[in-house]
């Protein structure tokens, strides 16, 4: 059985449901708390046993390689303040994990990512997390994703129950559930109507690929807009391959968006051993 090492985060998006806070910095480096959108994210596939992590980036992405490599100056200055605490936290950082960084050349959809980080993946099945889906939990929701994997051998999808009238910003499943939080998807949607939906299960960012996926892309058309959705090459995998789903324990956050970044910020504070409890104090007293 091959063990999954590799996982890929694609960030070429330009984040324009955050703009002006995203004109001249990567949404993904949007910080909740103290640490940007994209560690939470990175530390996420370390504590599965992910050794590799390919970030699909783009031009105007520069600040995340820097997020994840060295500062010496940085370095060199906390190290002569004695500020010991804050240089192990930077350091720990770059050695999180081997960094593998791949431009695509325009946003075209998060298929296309997925395809320009074939000549990295090769032929091993492979973790895919969104670089803006948040997901909190005690056990990491691509290891759930992963413990269906080794069972099964084909591709899963981390999913959560949404309300009826979300389903439009999602893809959803339908499924025959197969206990445990464990689905076998029989067909997947884009963003359907509530009155059509065919579940209130969401794909929320977190998915394992096996290599078919590569052909499977190269088969479908773009949508509308000229982009490669990945959810067509699921959908013509699904002809020919099982696809499984997992109901990830845990609760997930859409930090492209502001709502969701706010409820974001306010859980993770809460659990900040450095602010949690004065943080608490202060929203108690709160007068609405
Ligand atoms: C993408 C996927 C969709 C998924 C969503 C959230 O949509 O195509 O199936 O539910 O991410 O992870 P996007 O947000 O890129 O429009």
């Amino acid at each position: 059985m091959q063990k999954i090492t590799k996982a890929i985060i694609p960030v070429a998006g330009l984040g324009t449901r955050f703009l002006p806070a995203t004109k001249a910095q990567p949404k993904e480096m949007l910080t909740l708390v103290d640490k940007p959108v994209i560690q939470y994210i990175v530390e996420e596939a370390v504590a599965a046993g992910i050794e590799n992590i390919i970030i699909i980036t783009s031009q105007t992405k520069r600040a995340i390689e820097d997020h994840f490599d060295r500062n010496f100056e940085l370095e060199y200055r906390l190290a002569s303040t004695g500020k010991k605490k804050e240089l192990e936290e930077v350091k720990k950082i770059t050695k999180l994990a081997n960094f593998i960084y791949i431009r695509q050349k325009s946003p075209r959809g998060w298929g296309d990512a997925i395809l320009a980080a074939q000549p990295v993946l090769g032929n091993e099945p492979f973790a895919y997390l969104s670089g803006d889906d948040i997901i909190d939990g005690r056990i990491p929701a691509i290891k759930q994703l992963i413990t269906v994997f080794n069972k099964y051998h084909d591709g899963v999808i981390g999913v959560t129950r949404v309300p009826k009238t979300d389903v439009q910003h999602y893809g959803i499943i339908n499924a025959v559930p197969l206990g445990d939080r464990v689905y076998e998807i029989k067909n997947i949607v884009e963003k359907p109507d509530p009155k059509k939906t065919p579940s209130q299960l969401a794909v929320t960012g977190r998915y394992i690929f096996t290599p078919e996926i590569f052909d499977a892309l190269r088969q479908v058309p773009l949508d509308s807009k000229g982009e490669l959705v990945g959810t067509a090459g699921i959908k013509h995998l699904l002809k020919t391959r099982p696809f499984y789903a997992v109901e990830y324990e845990g609760t997930y956050y859409d930090c492209g968006s502001k709502l969701h970044f706010l409820e974001a910020t306010v859980a993770l504070a809460l659990k900040h051993k450095e602010v949690a409890s004065a943080f608490k104090q202060y929203l108690k007293n709160l007068q609405f």
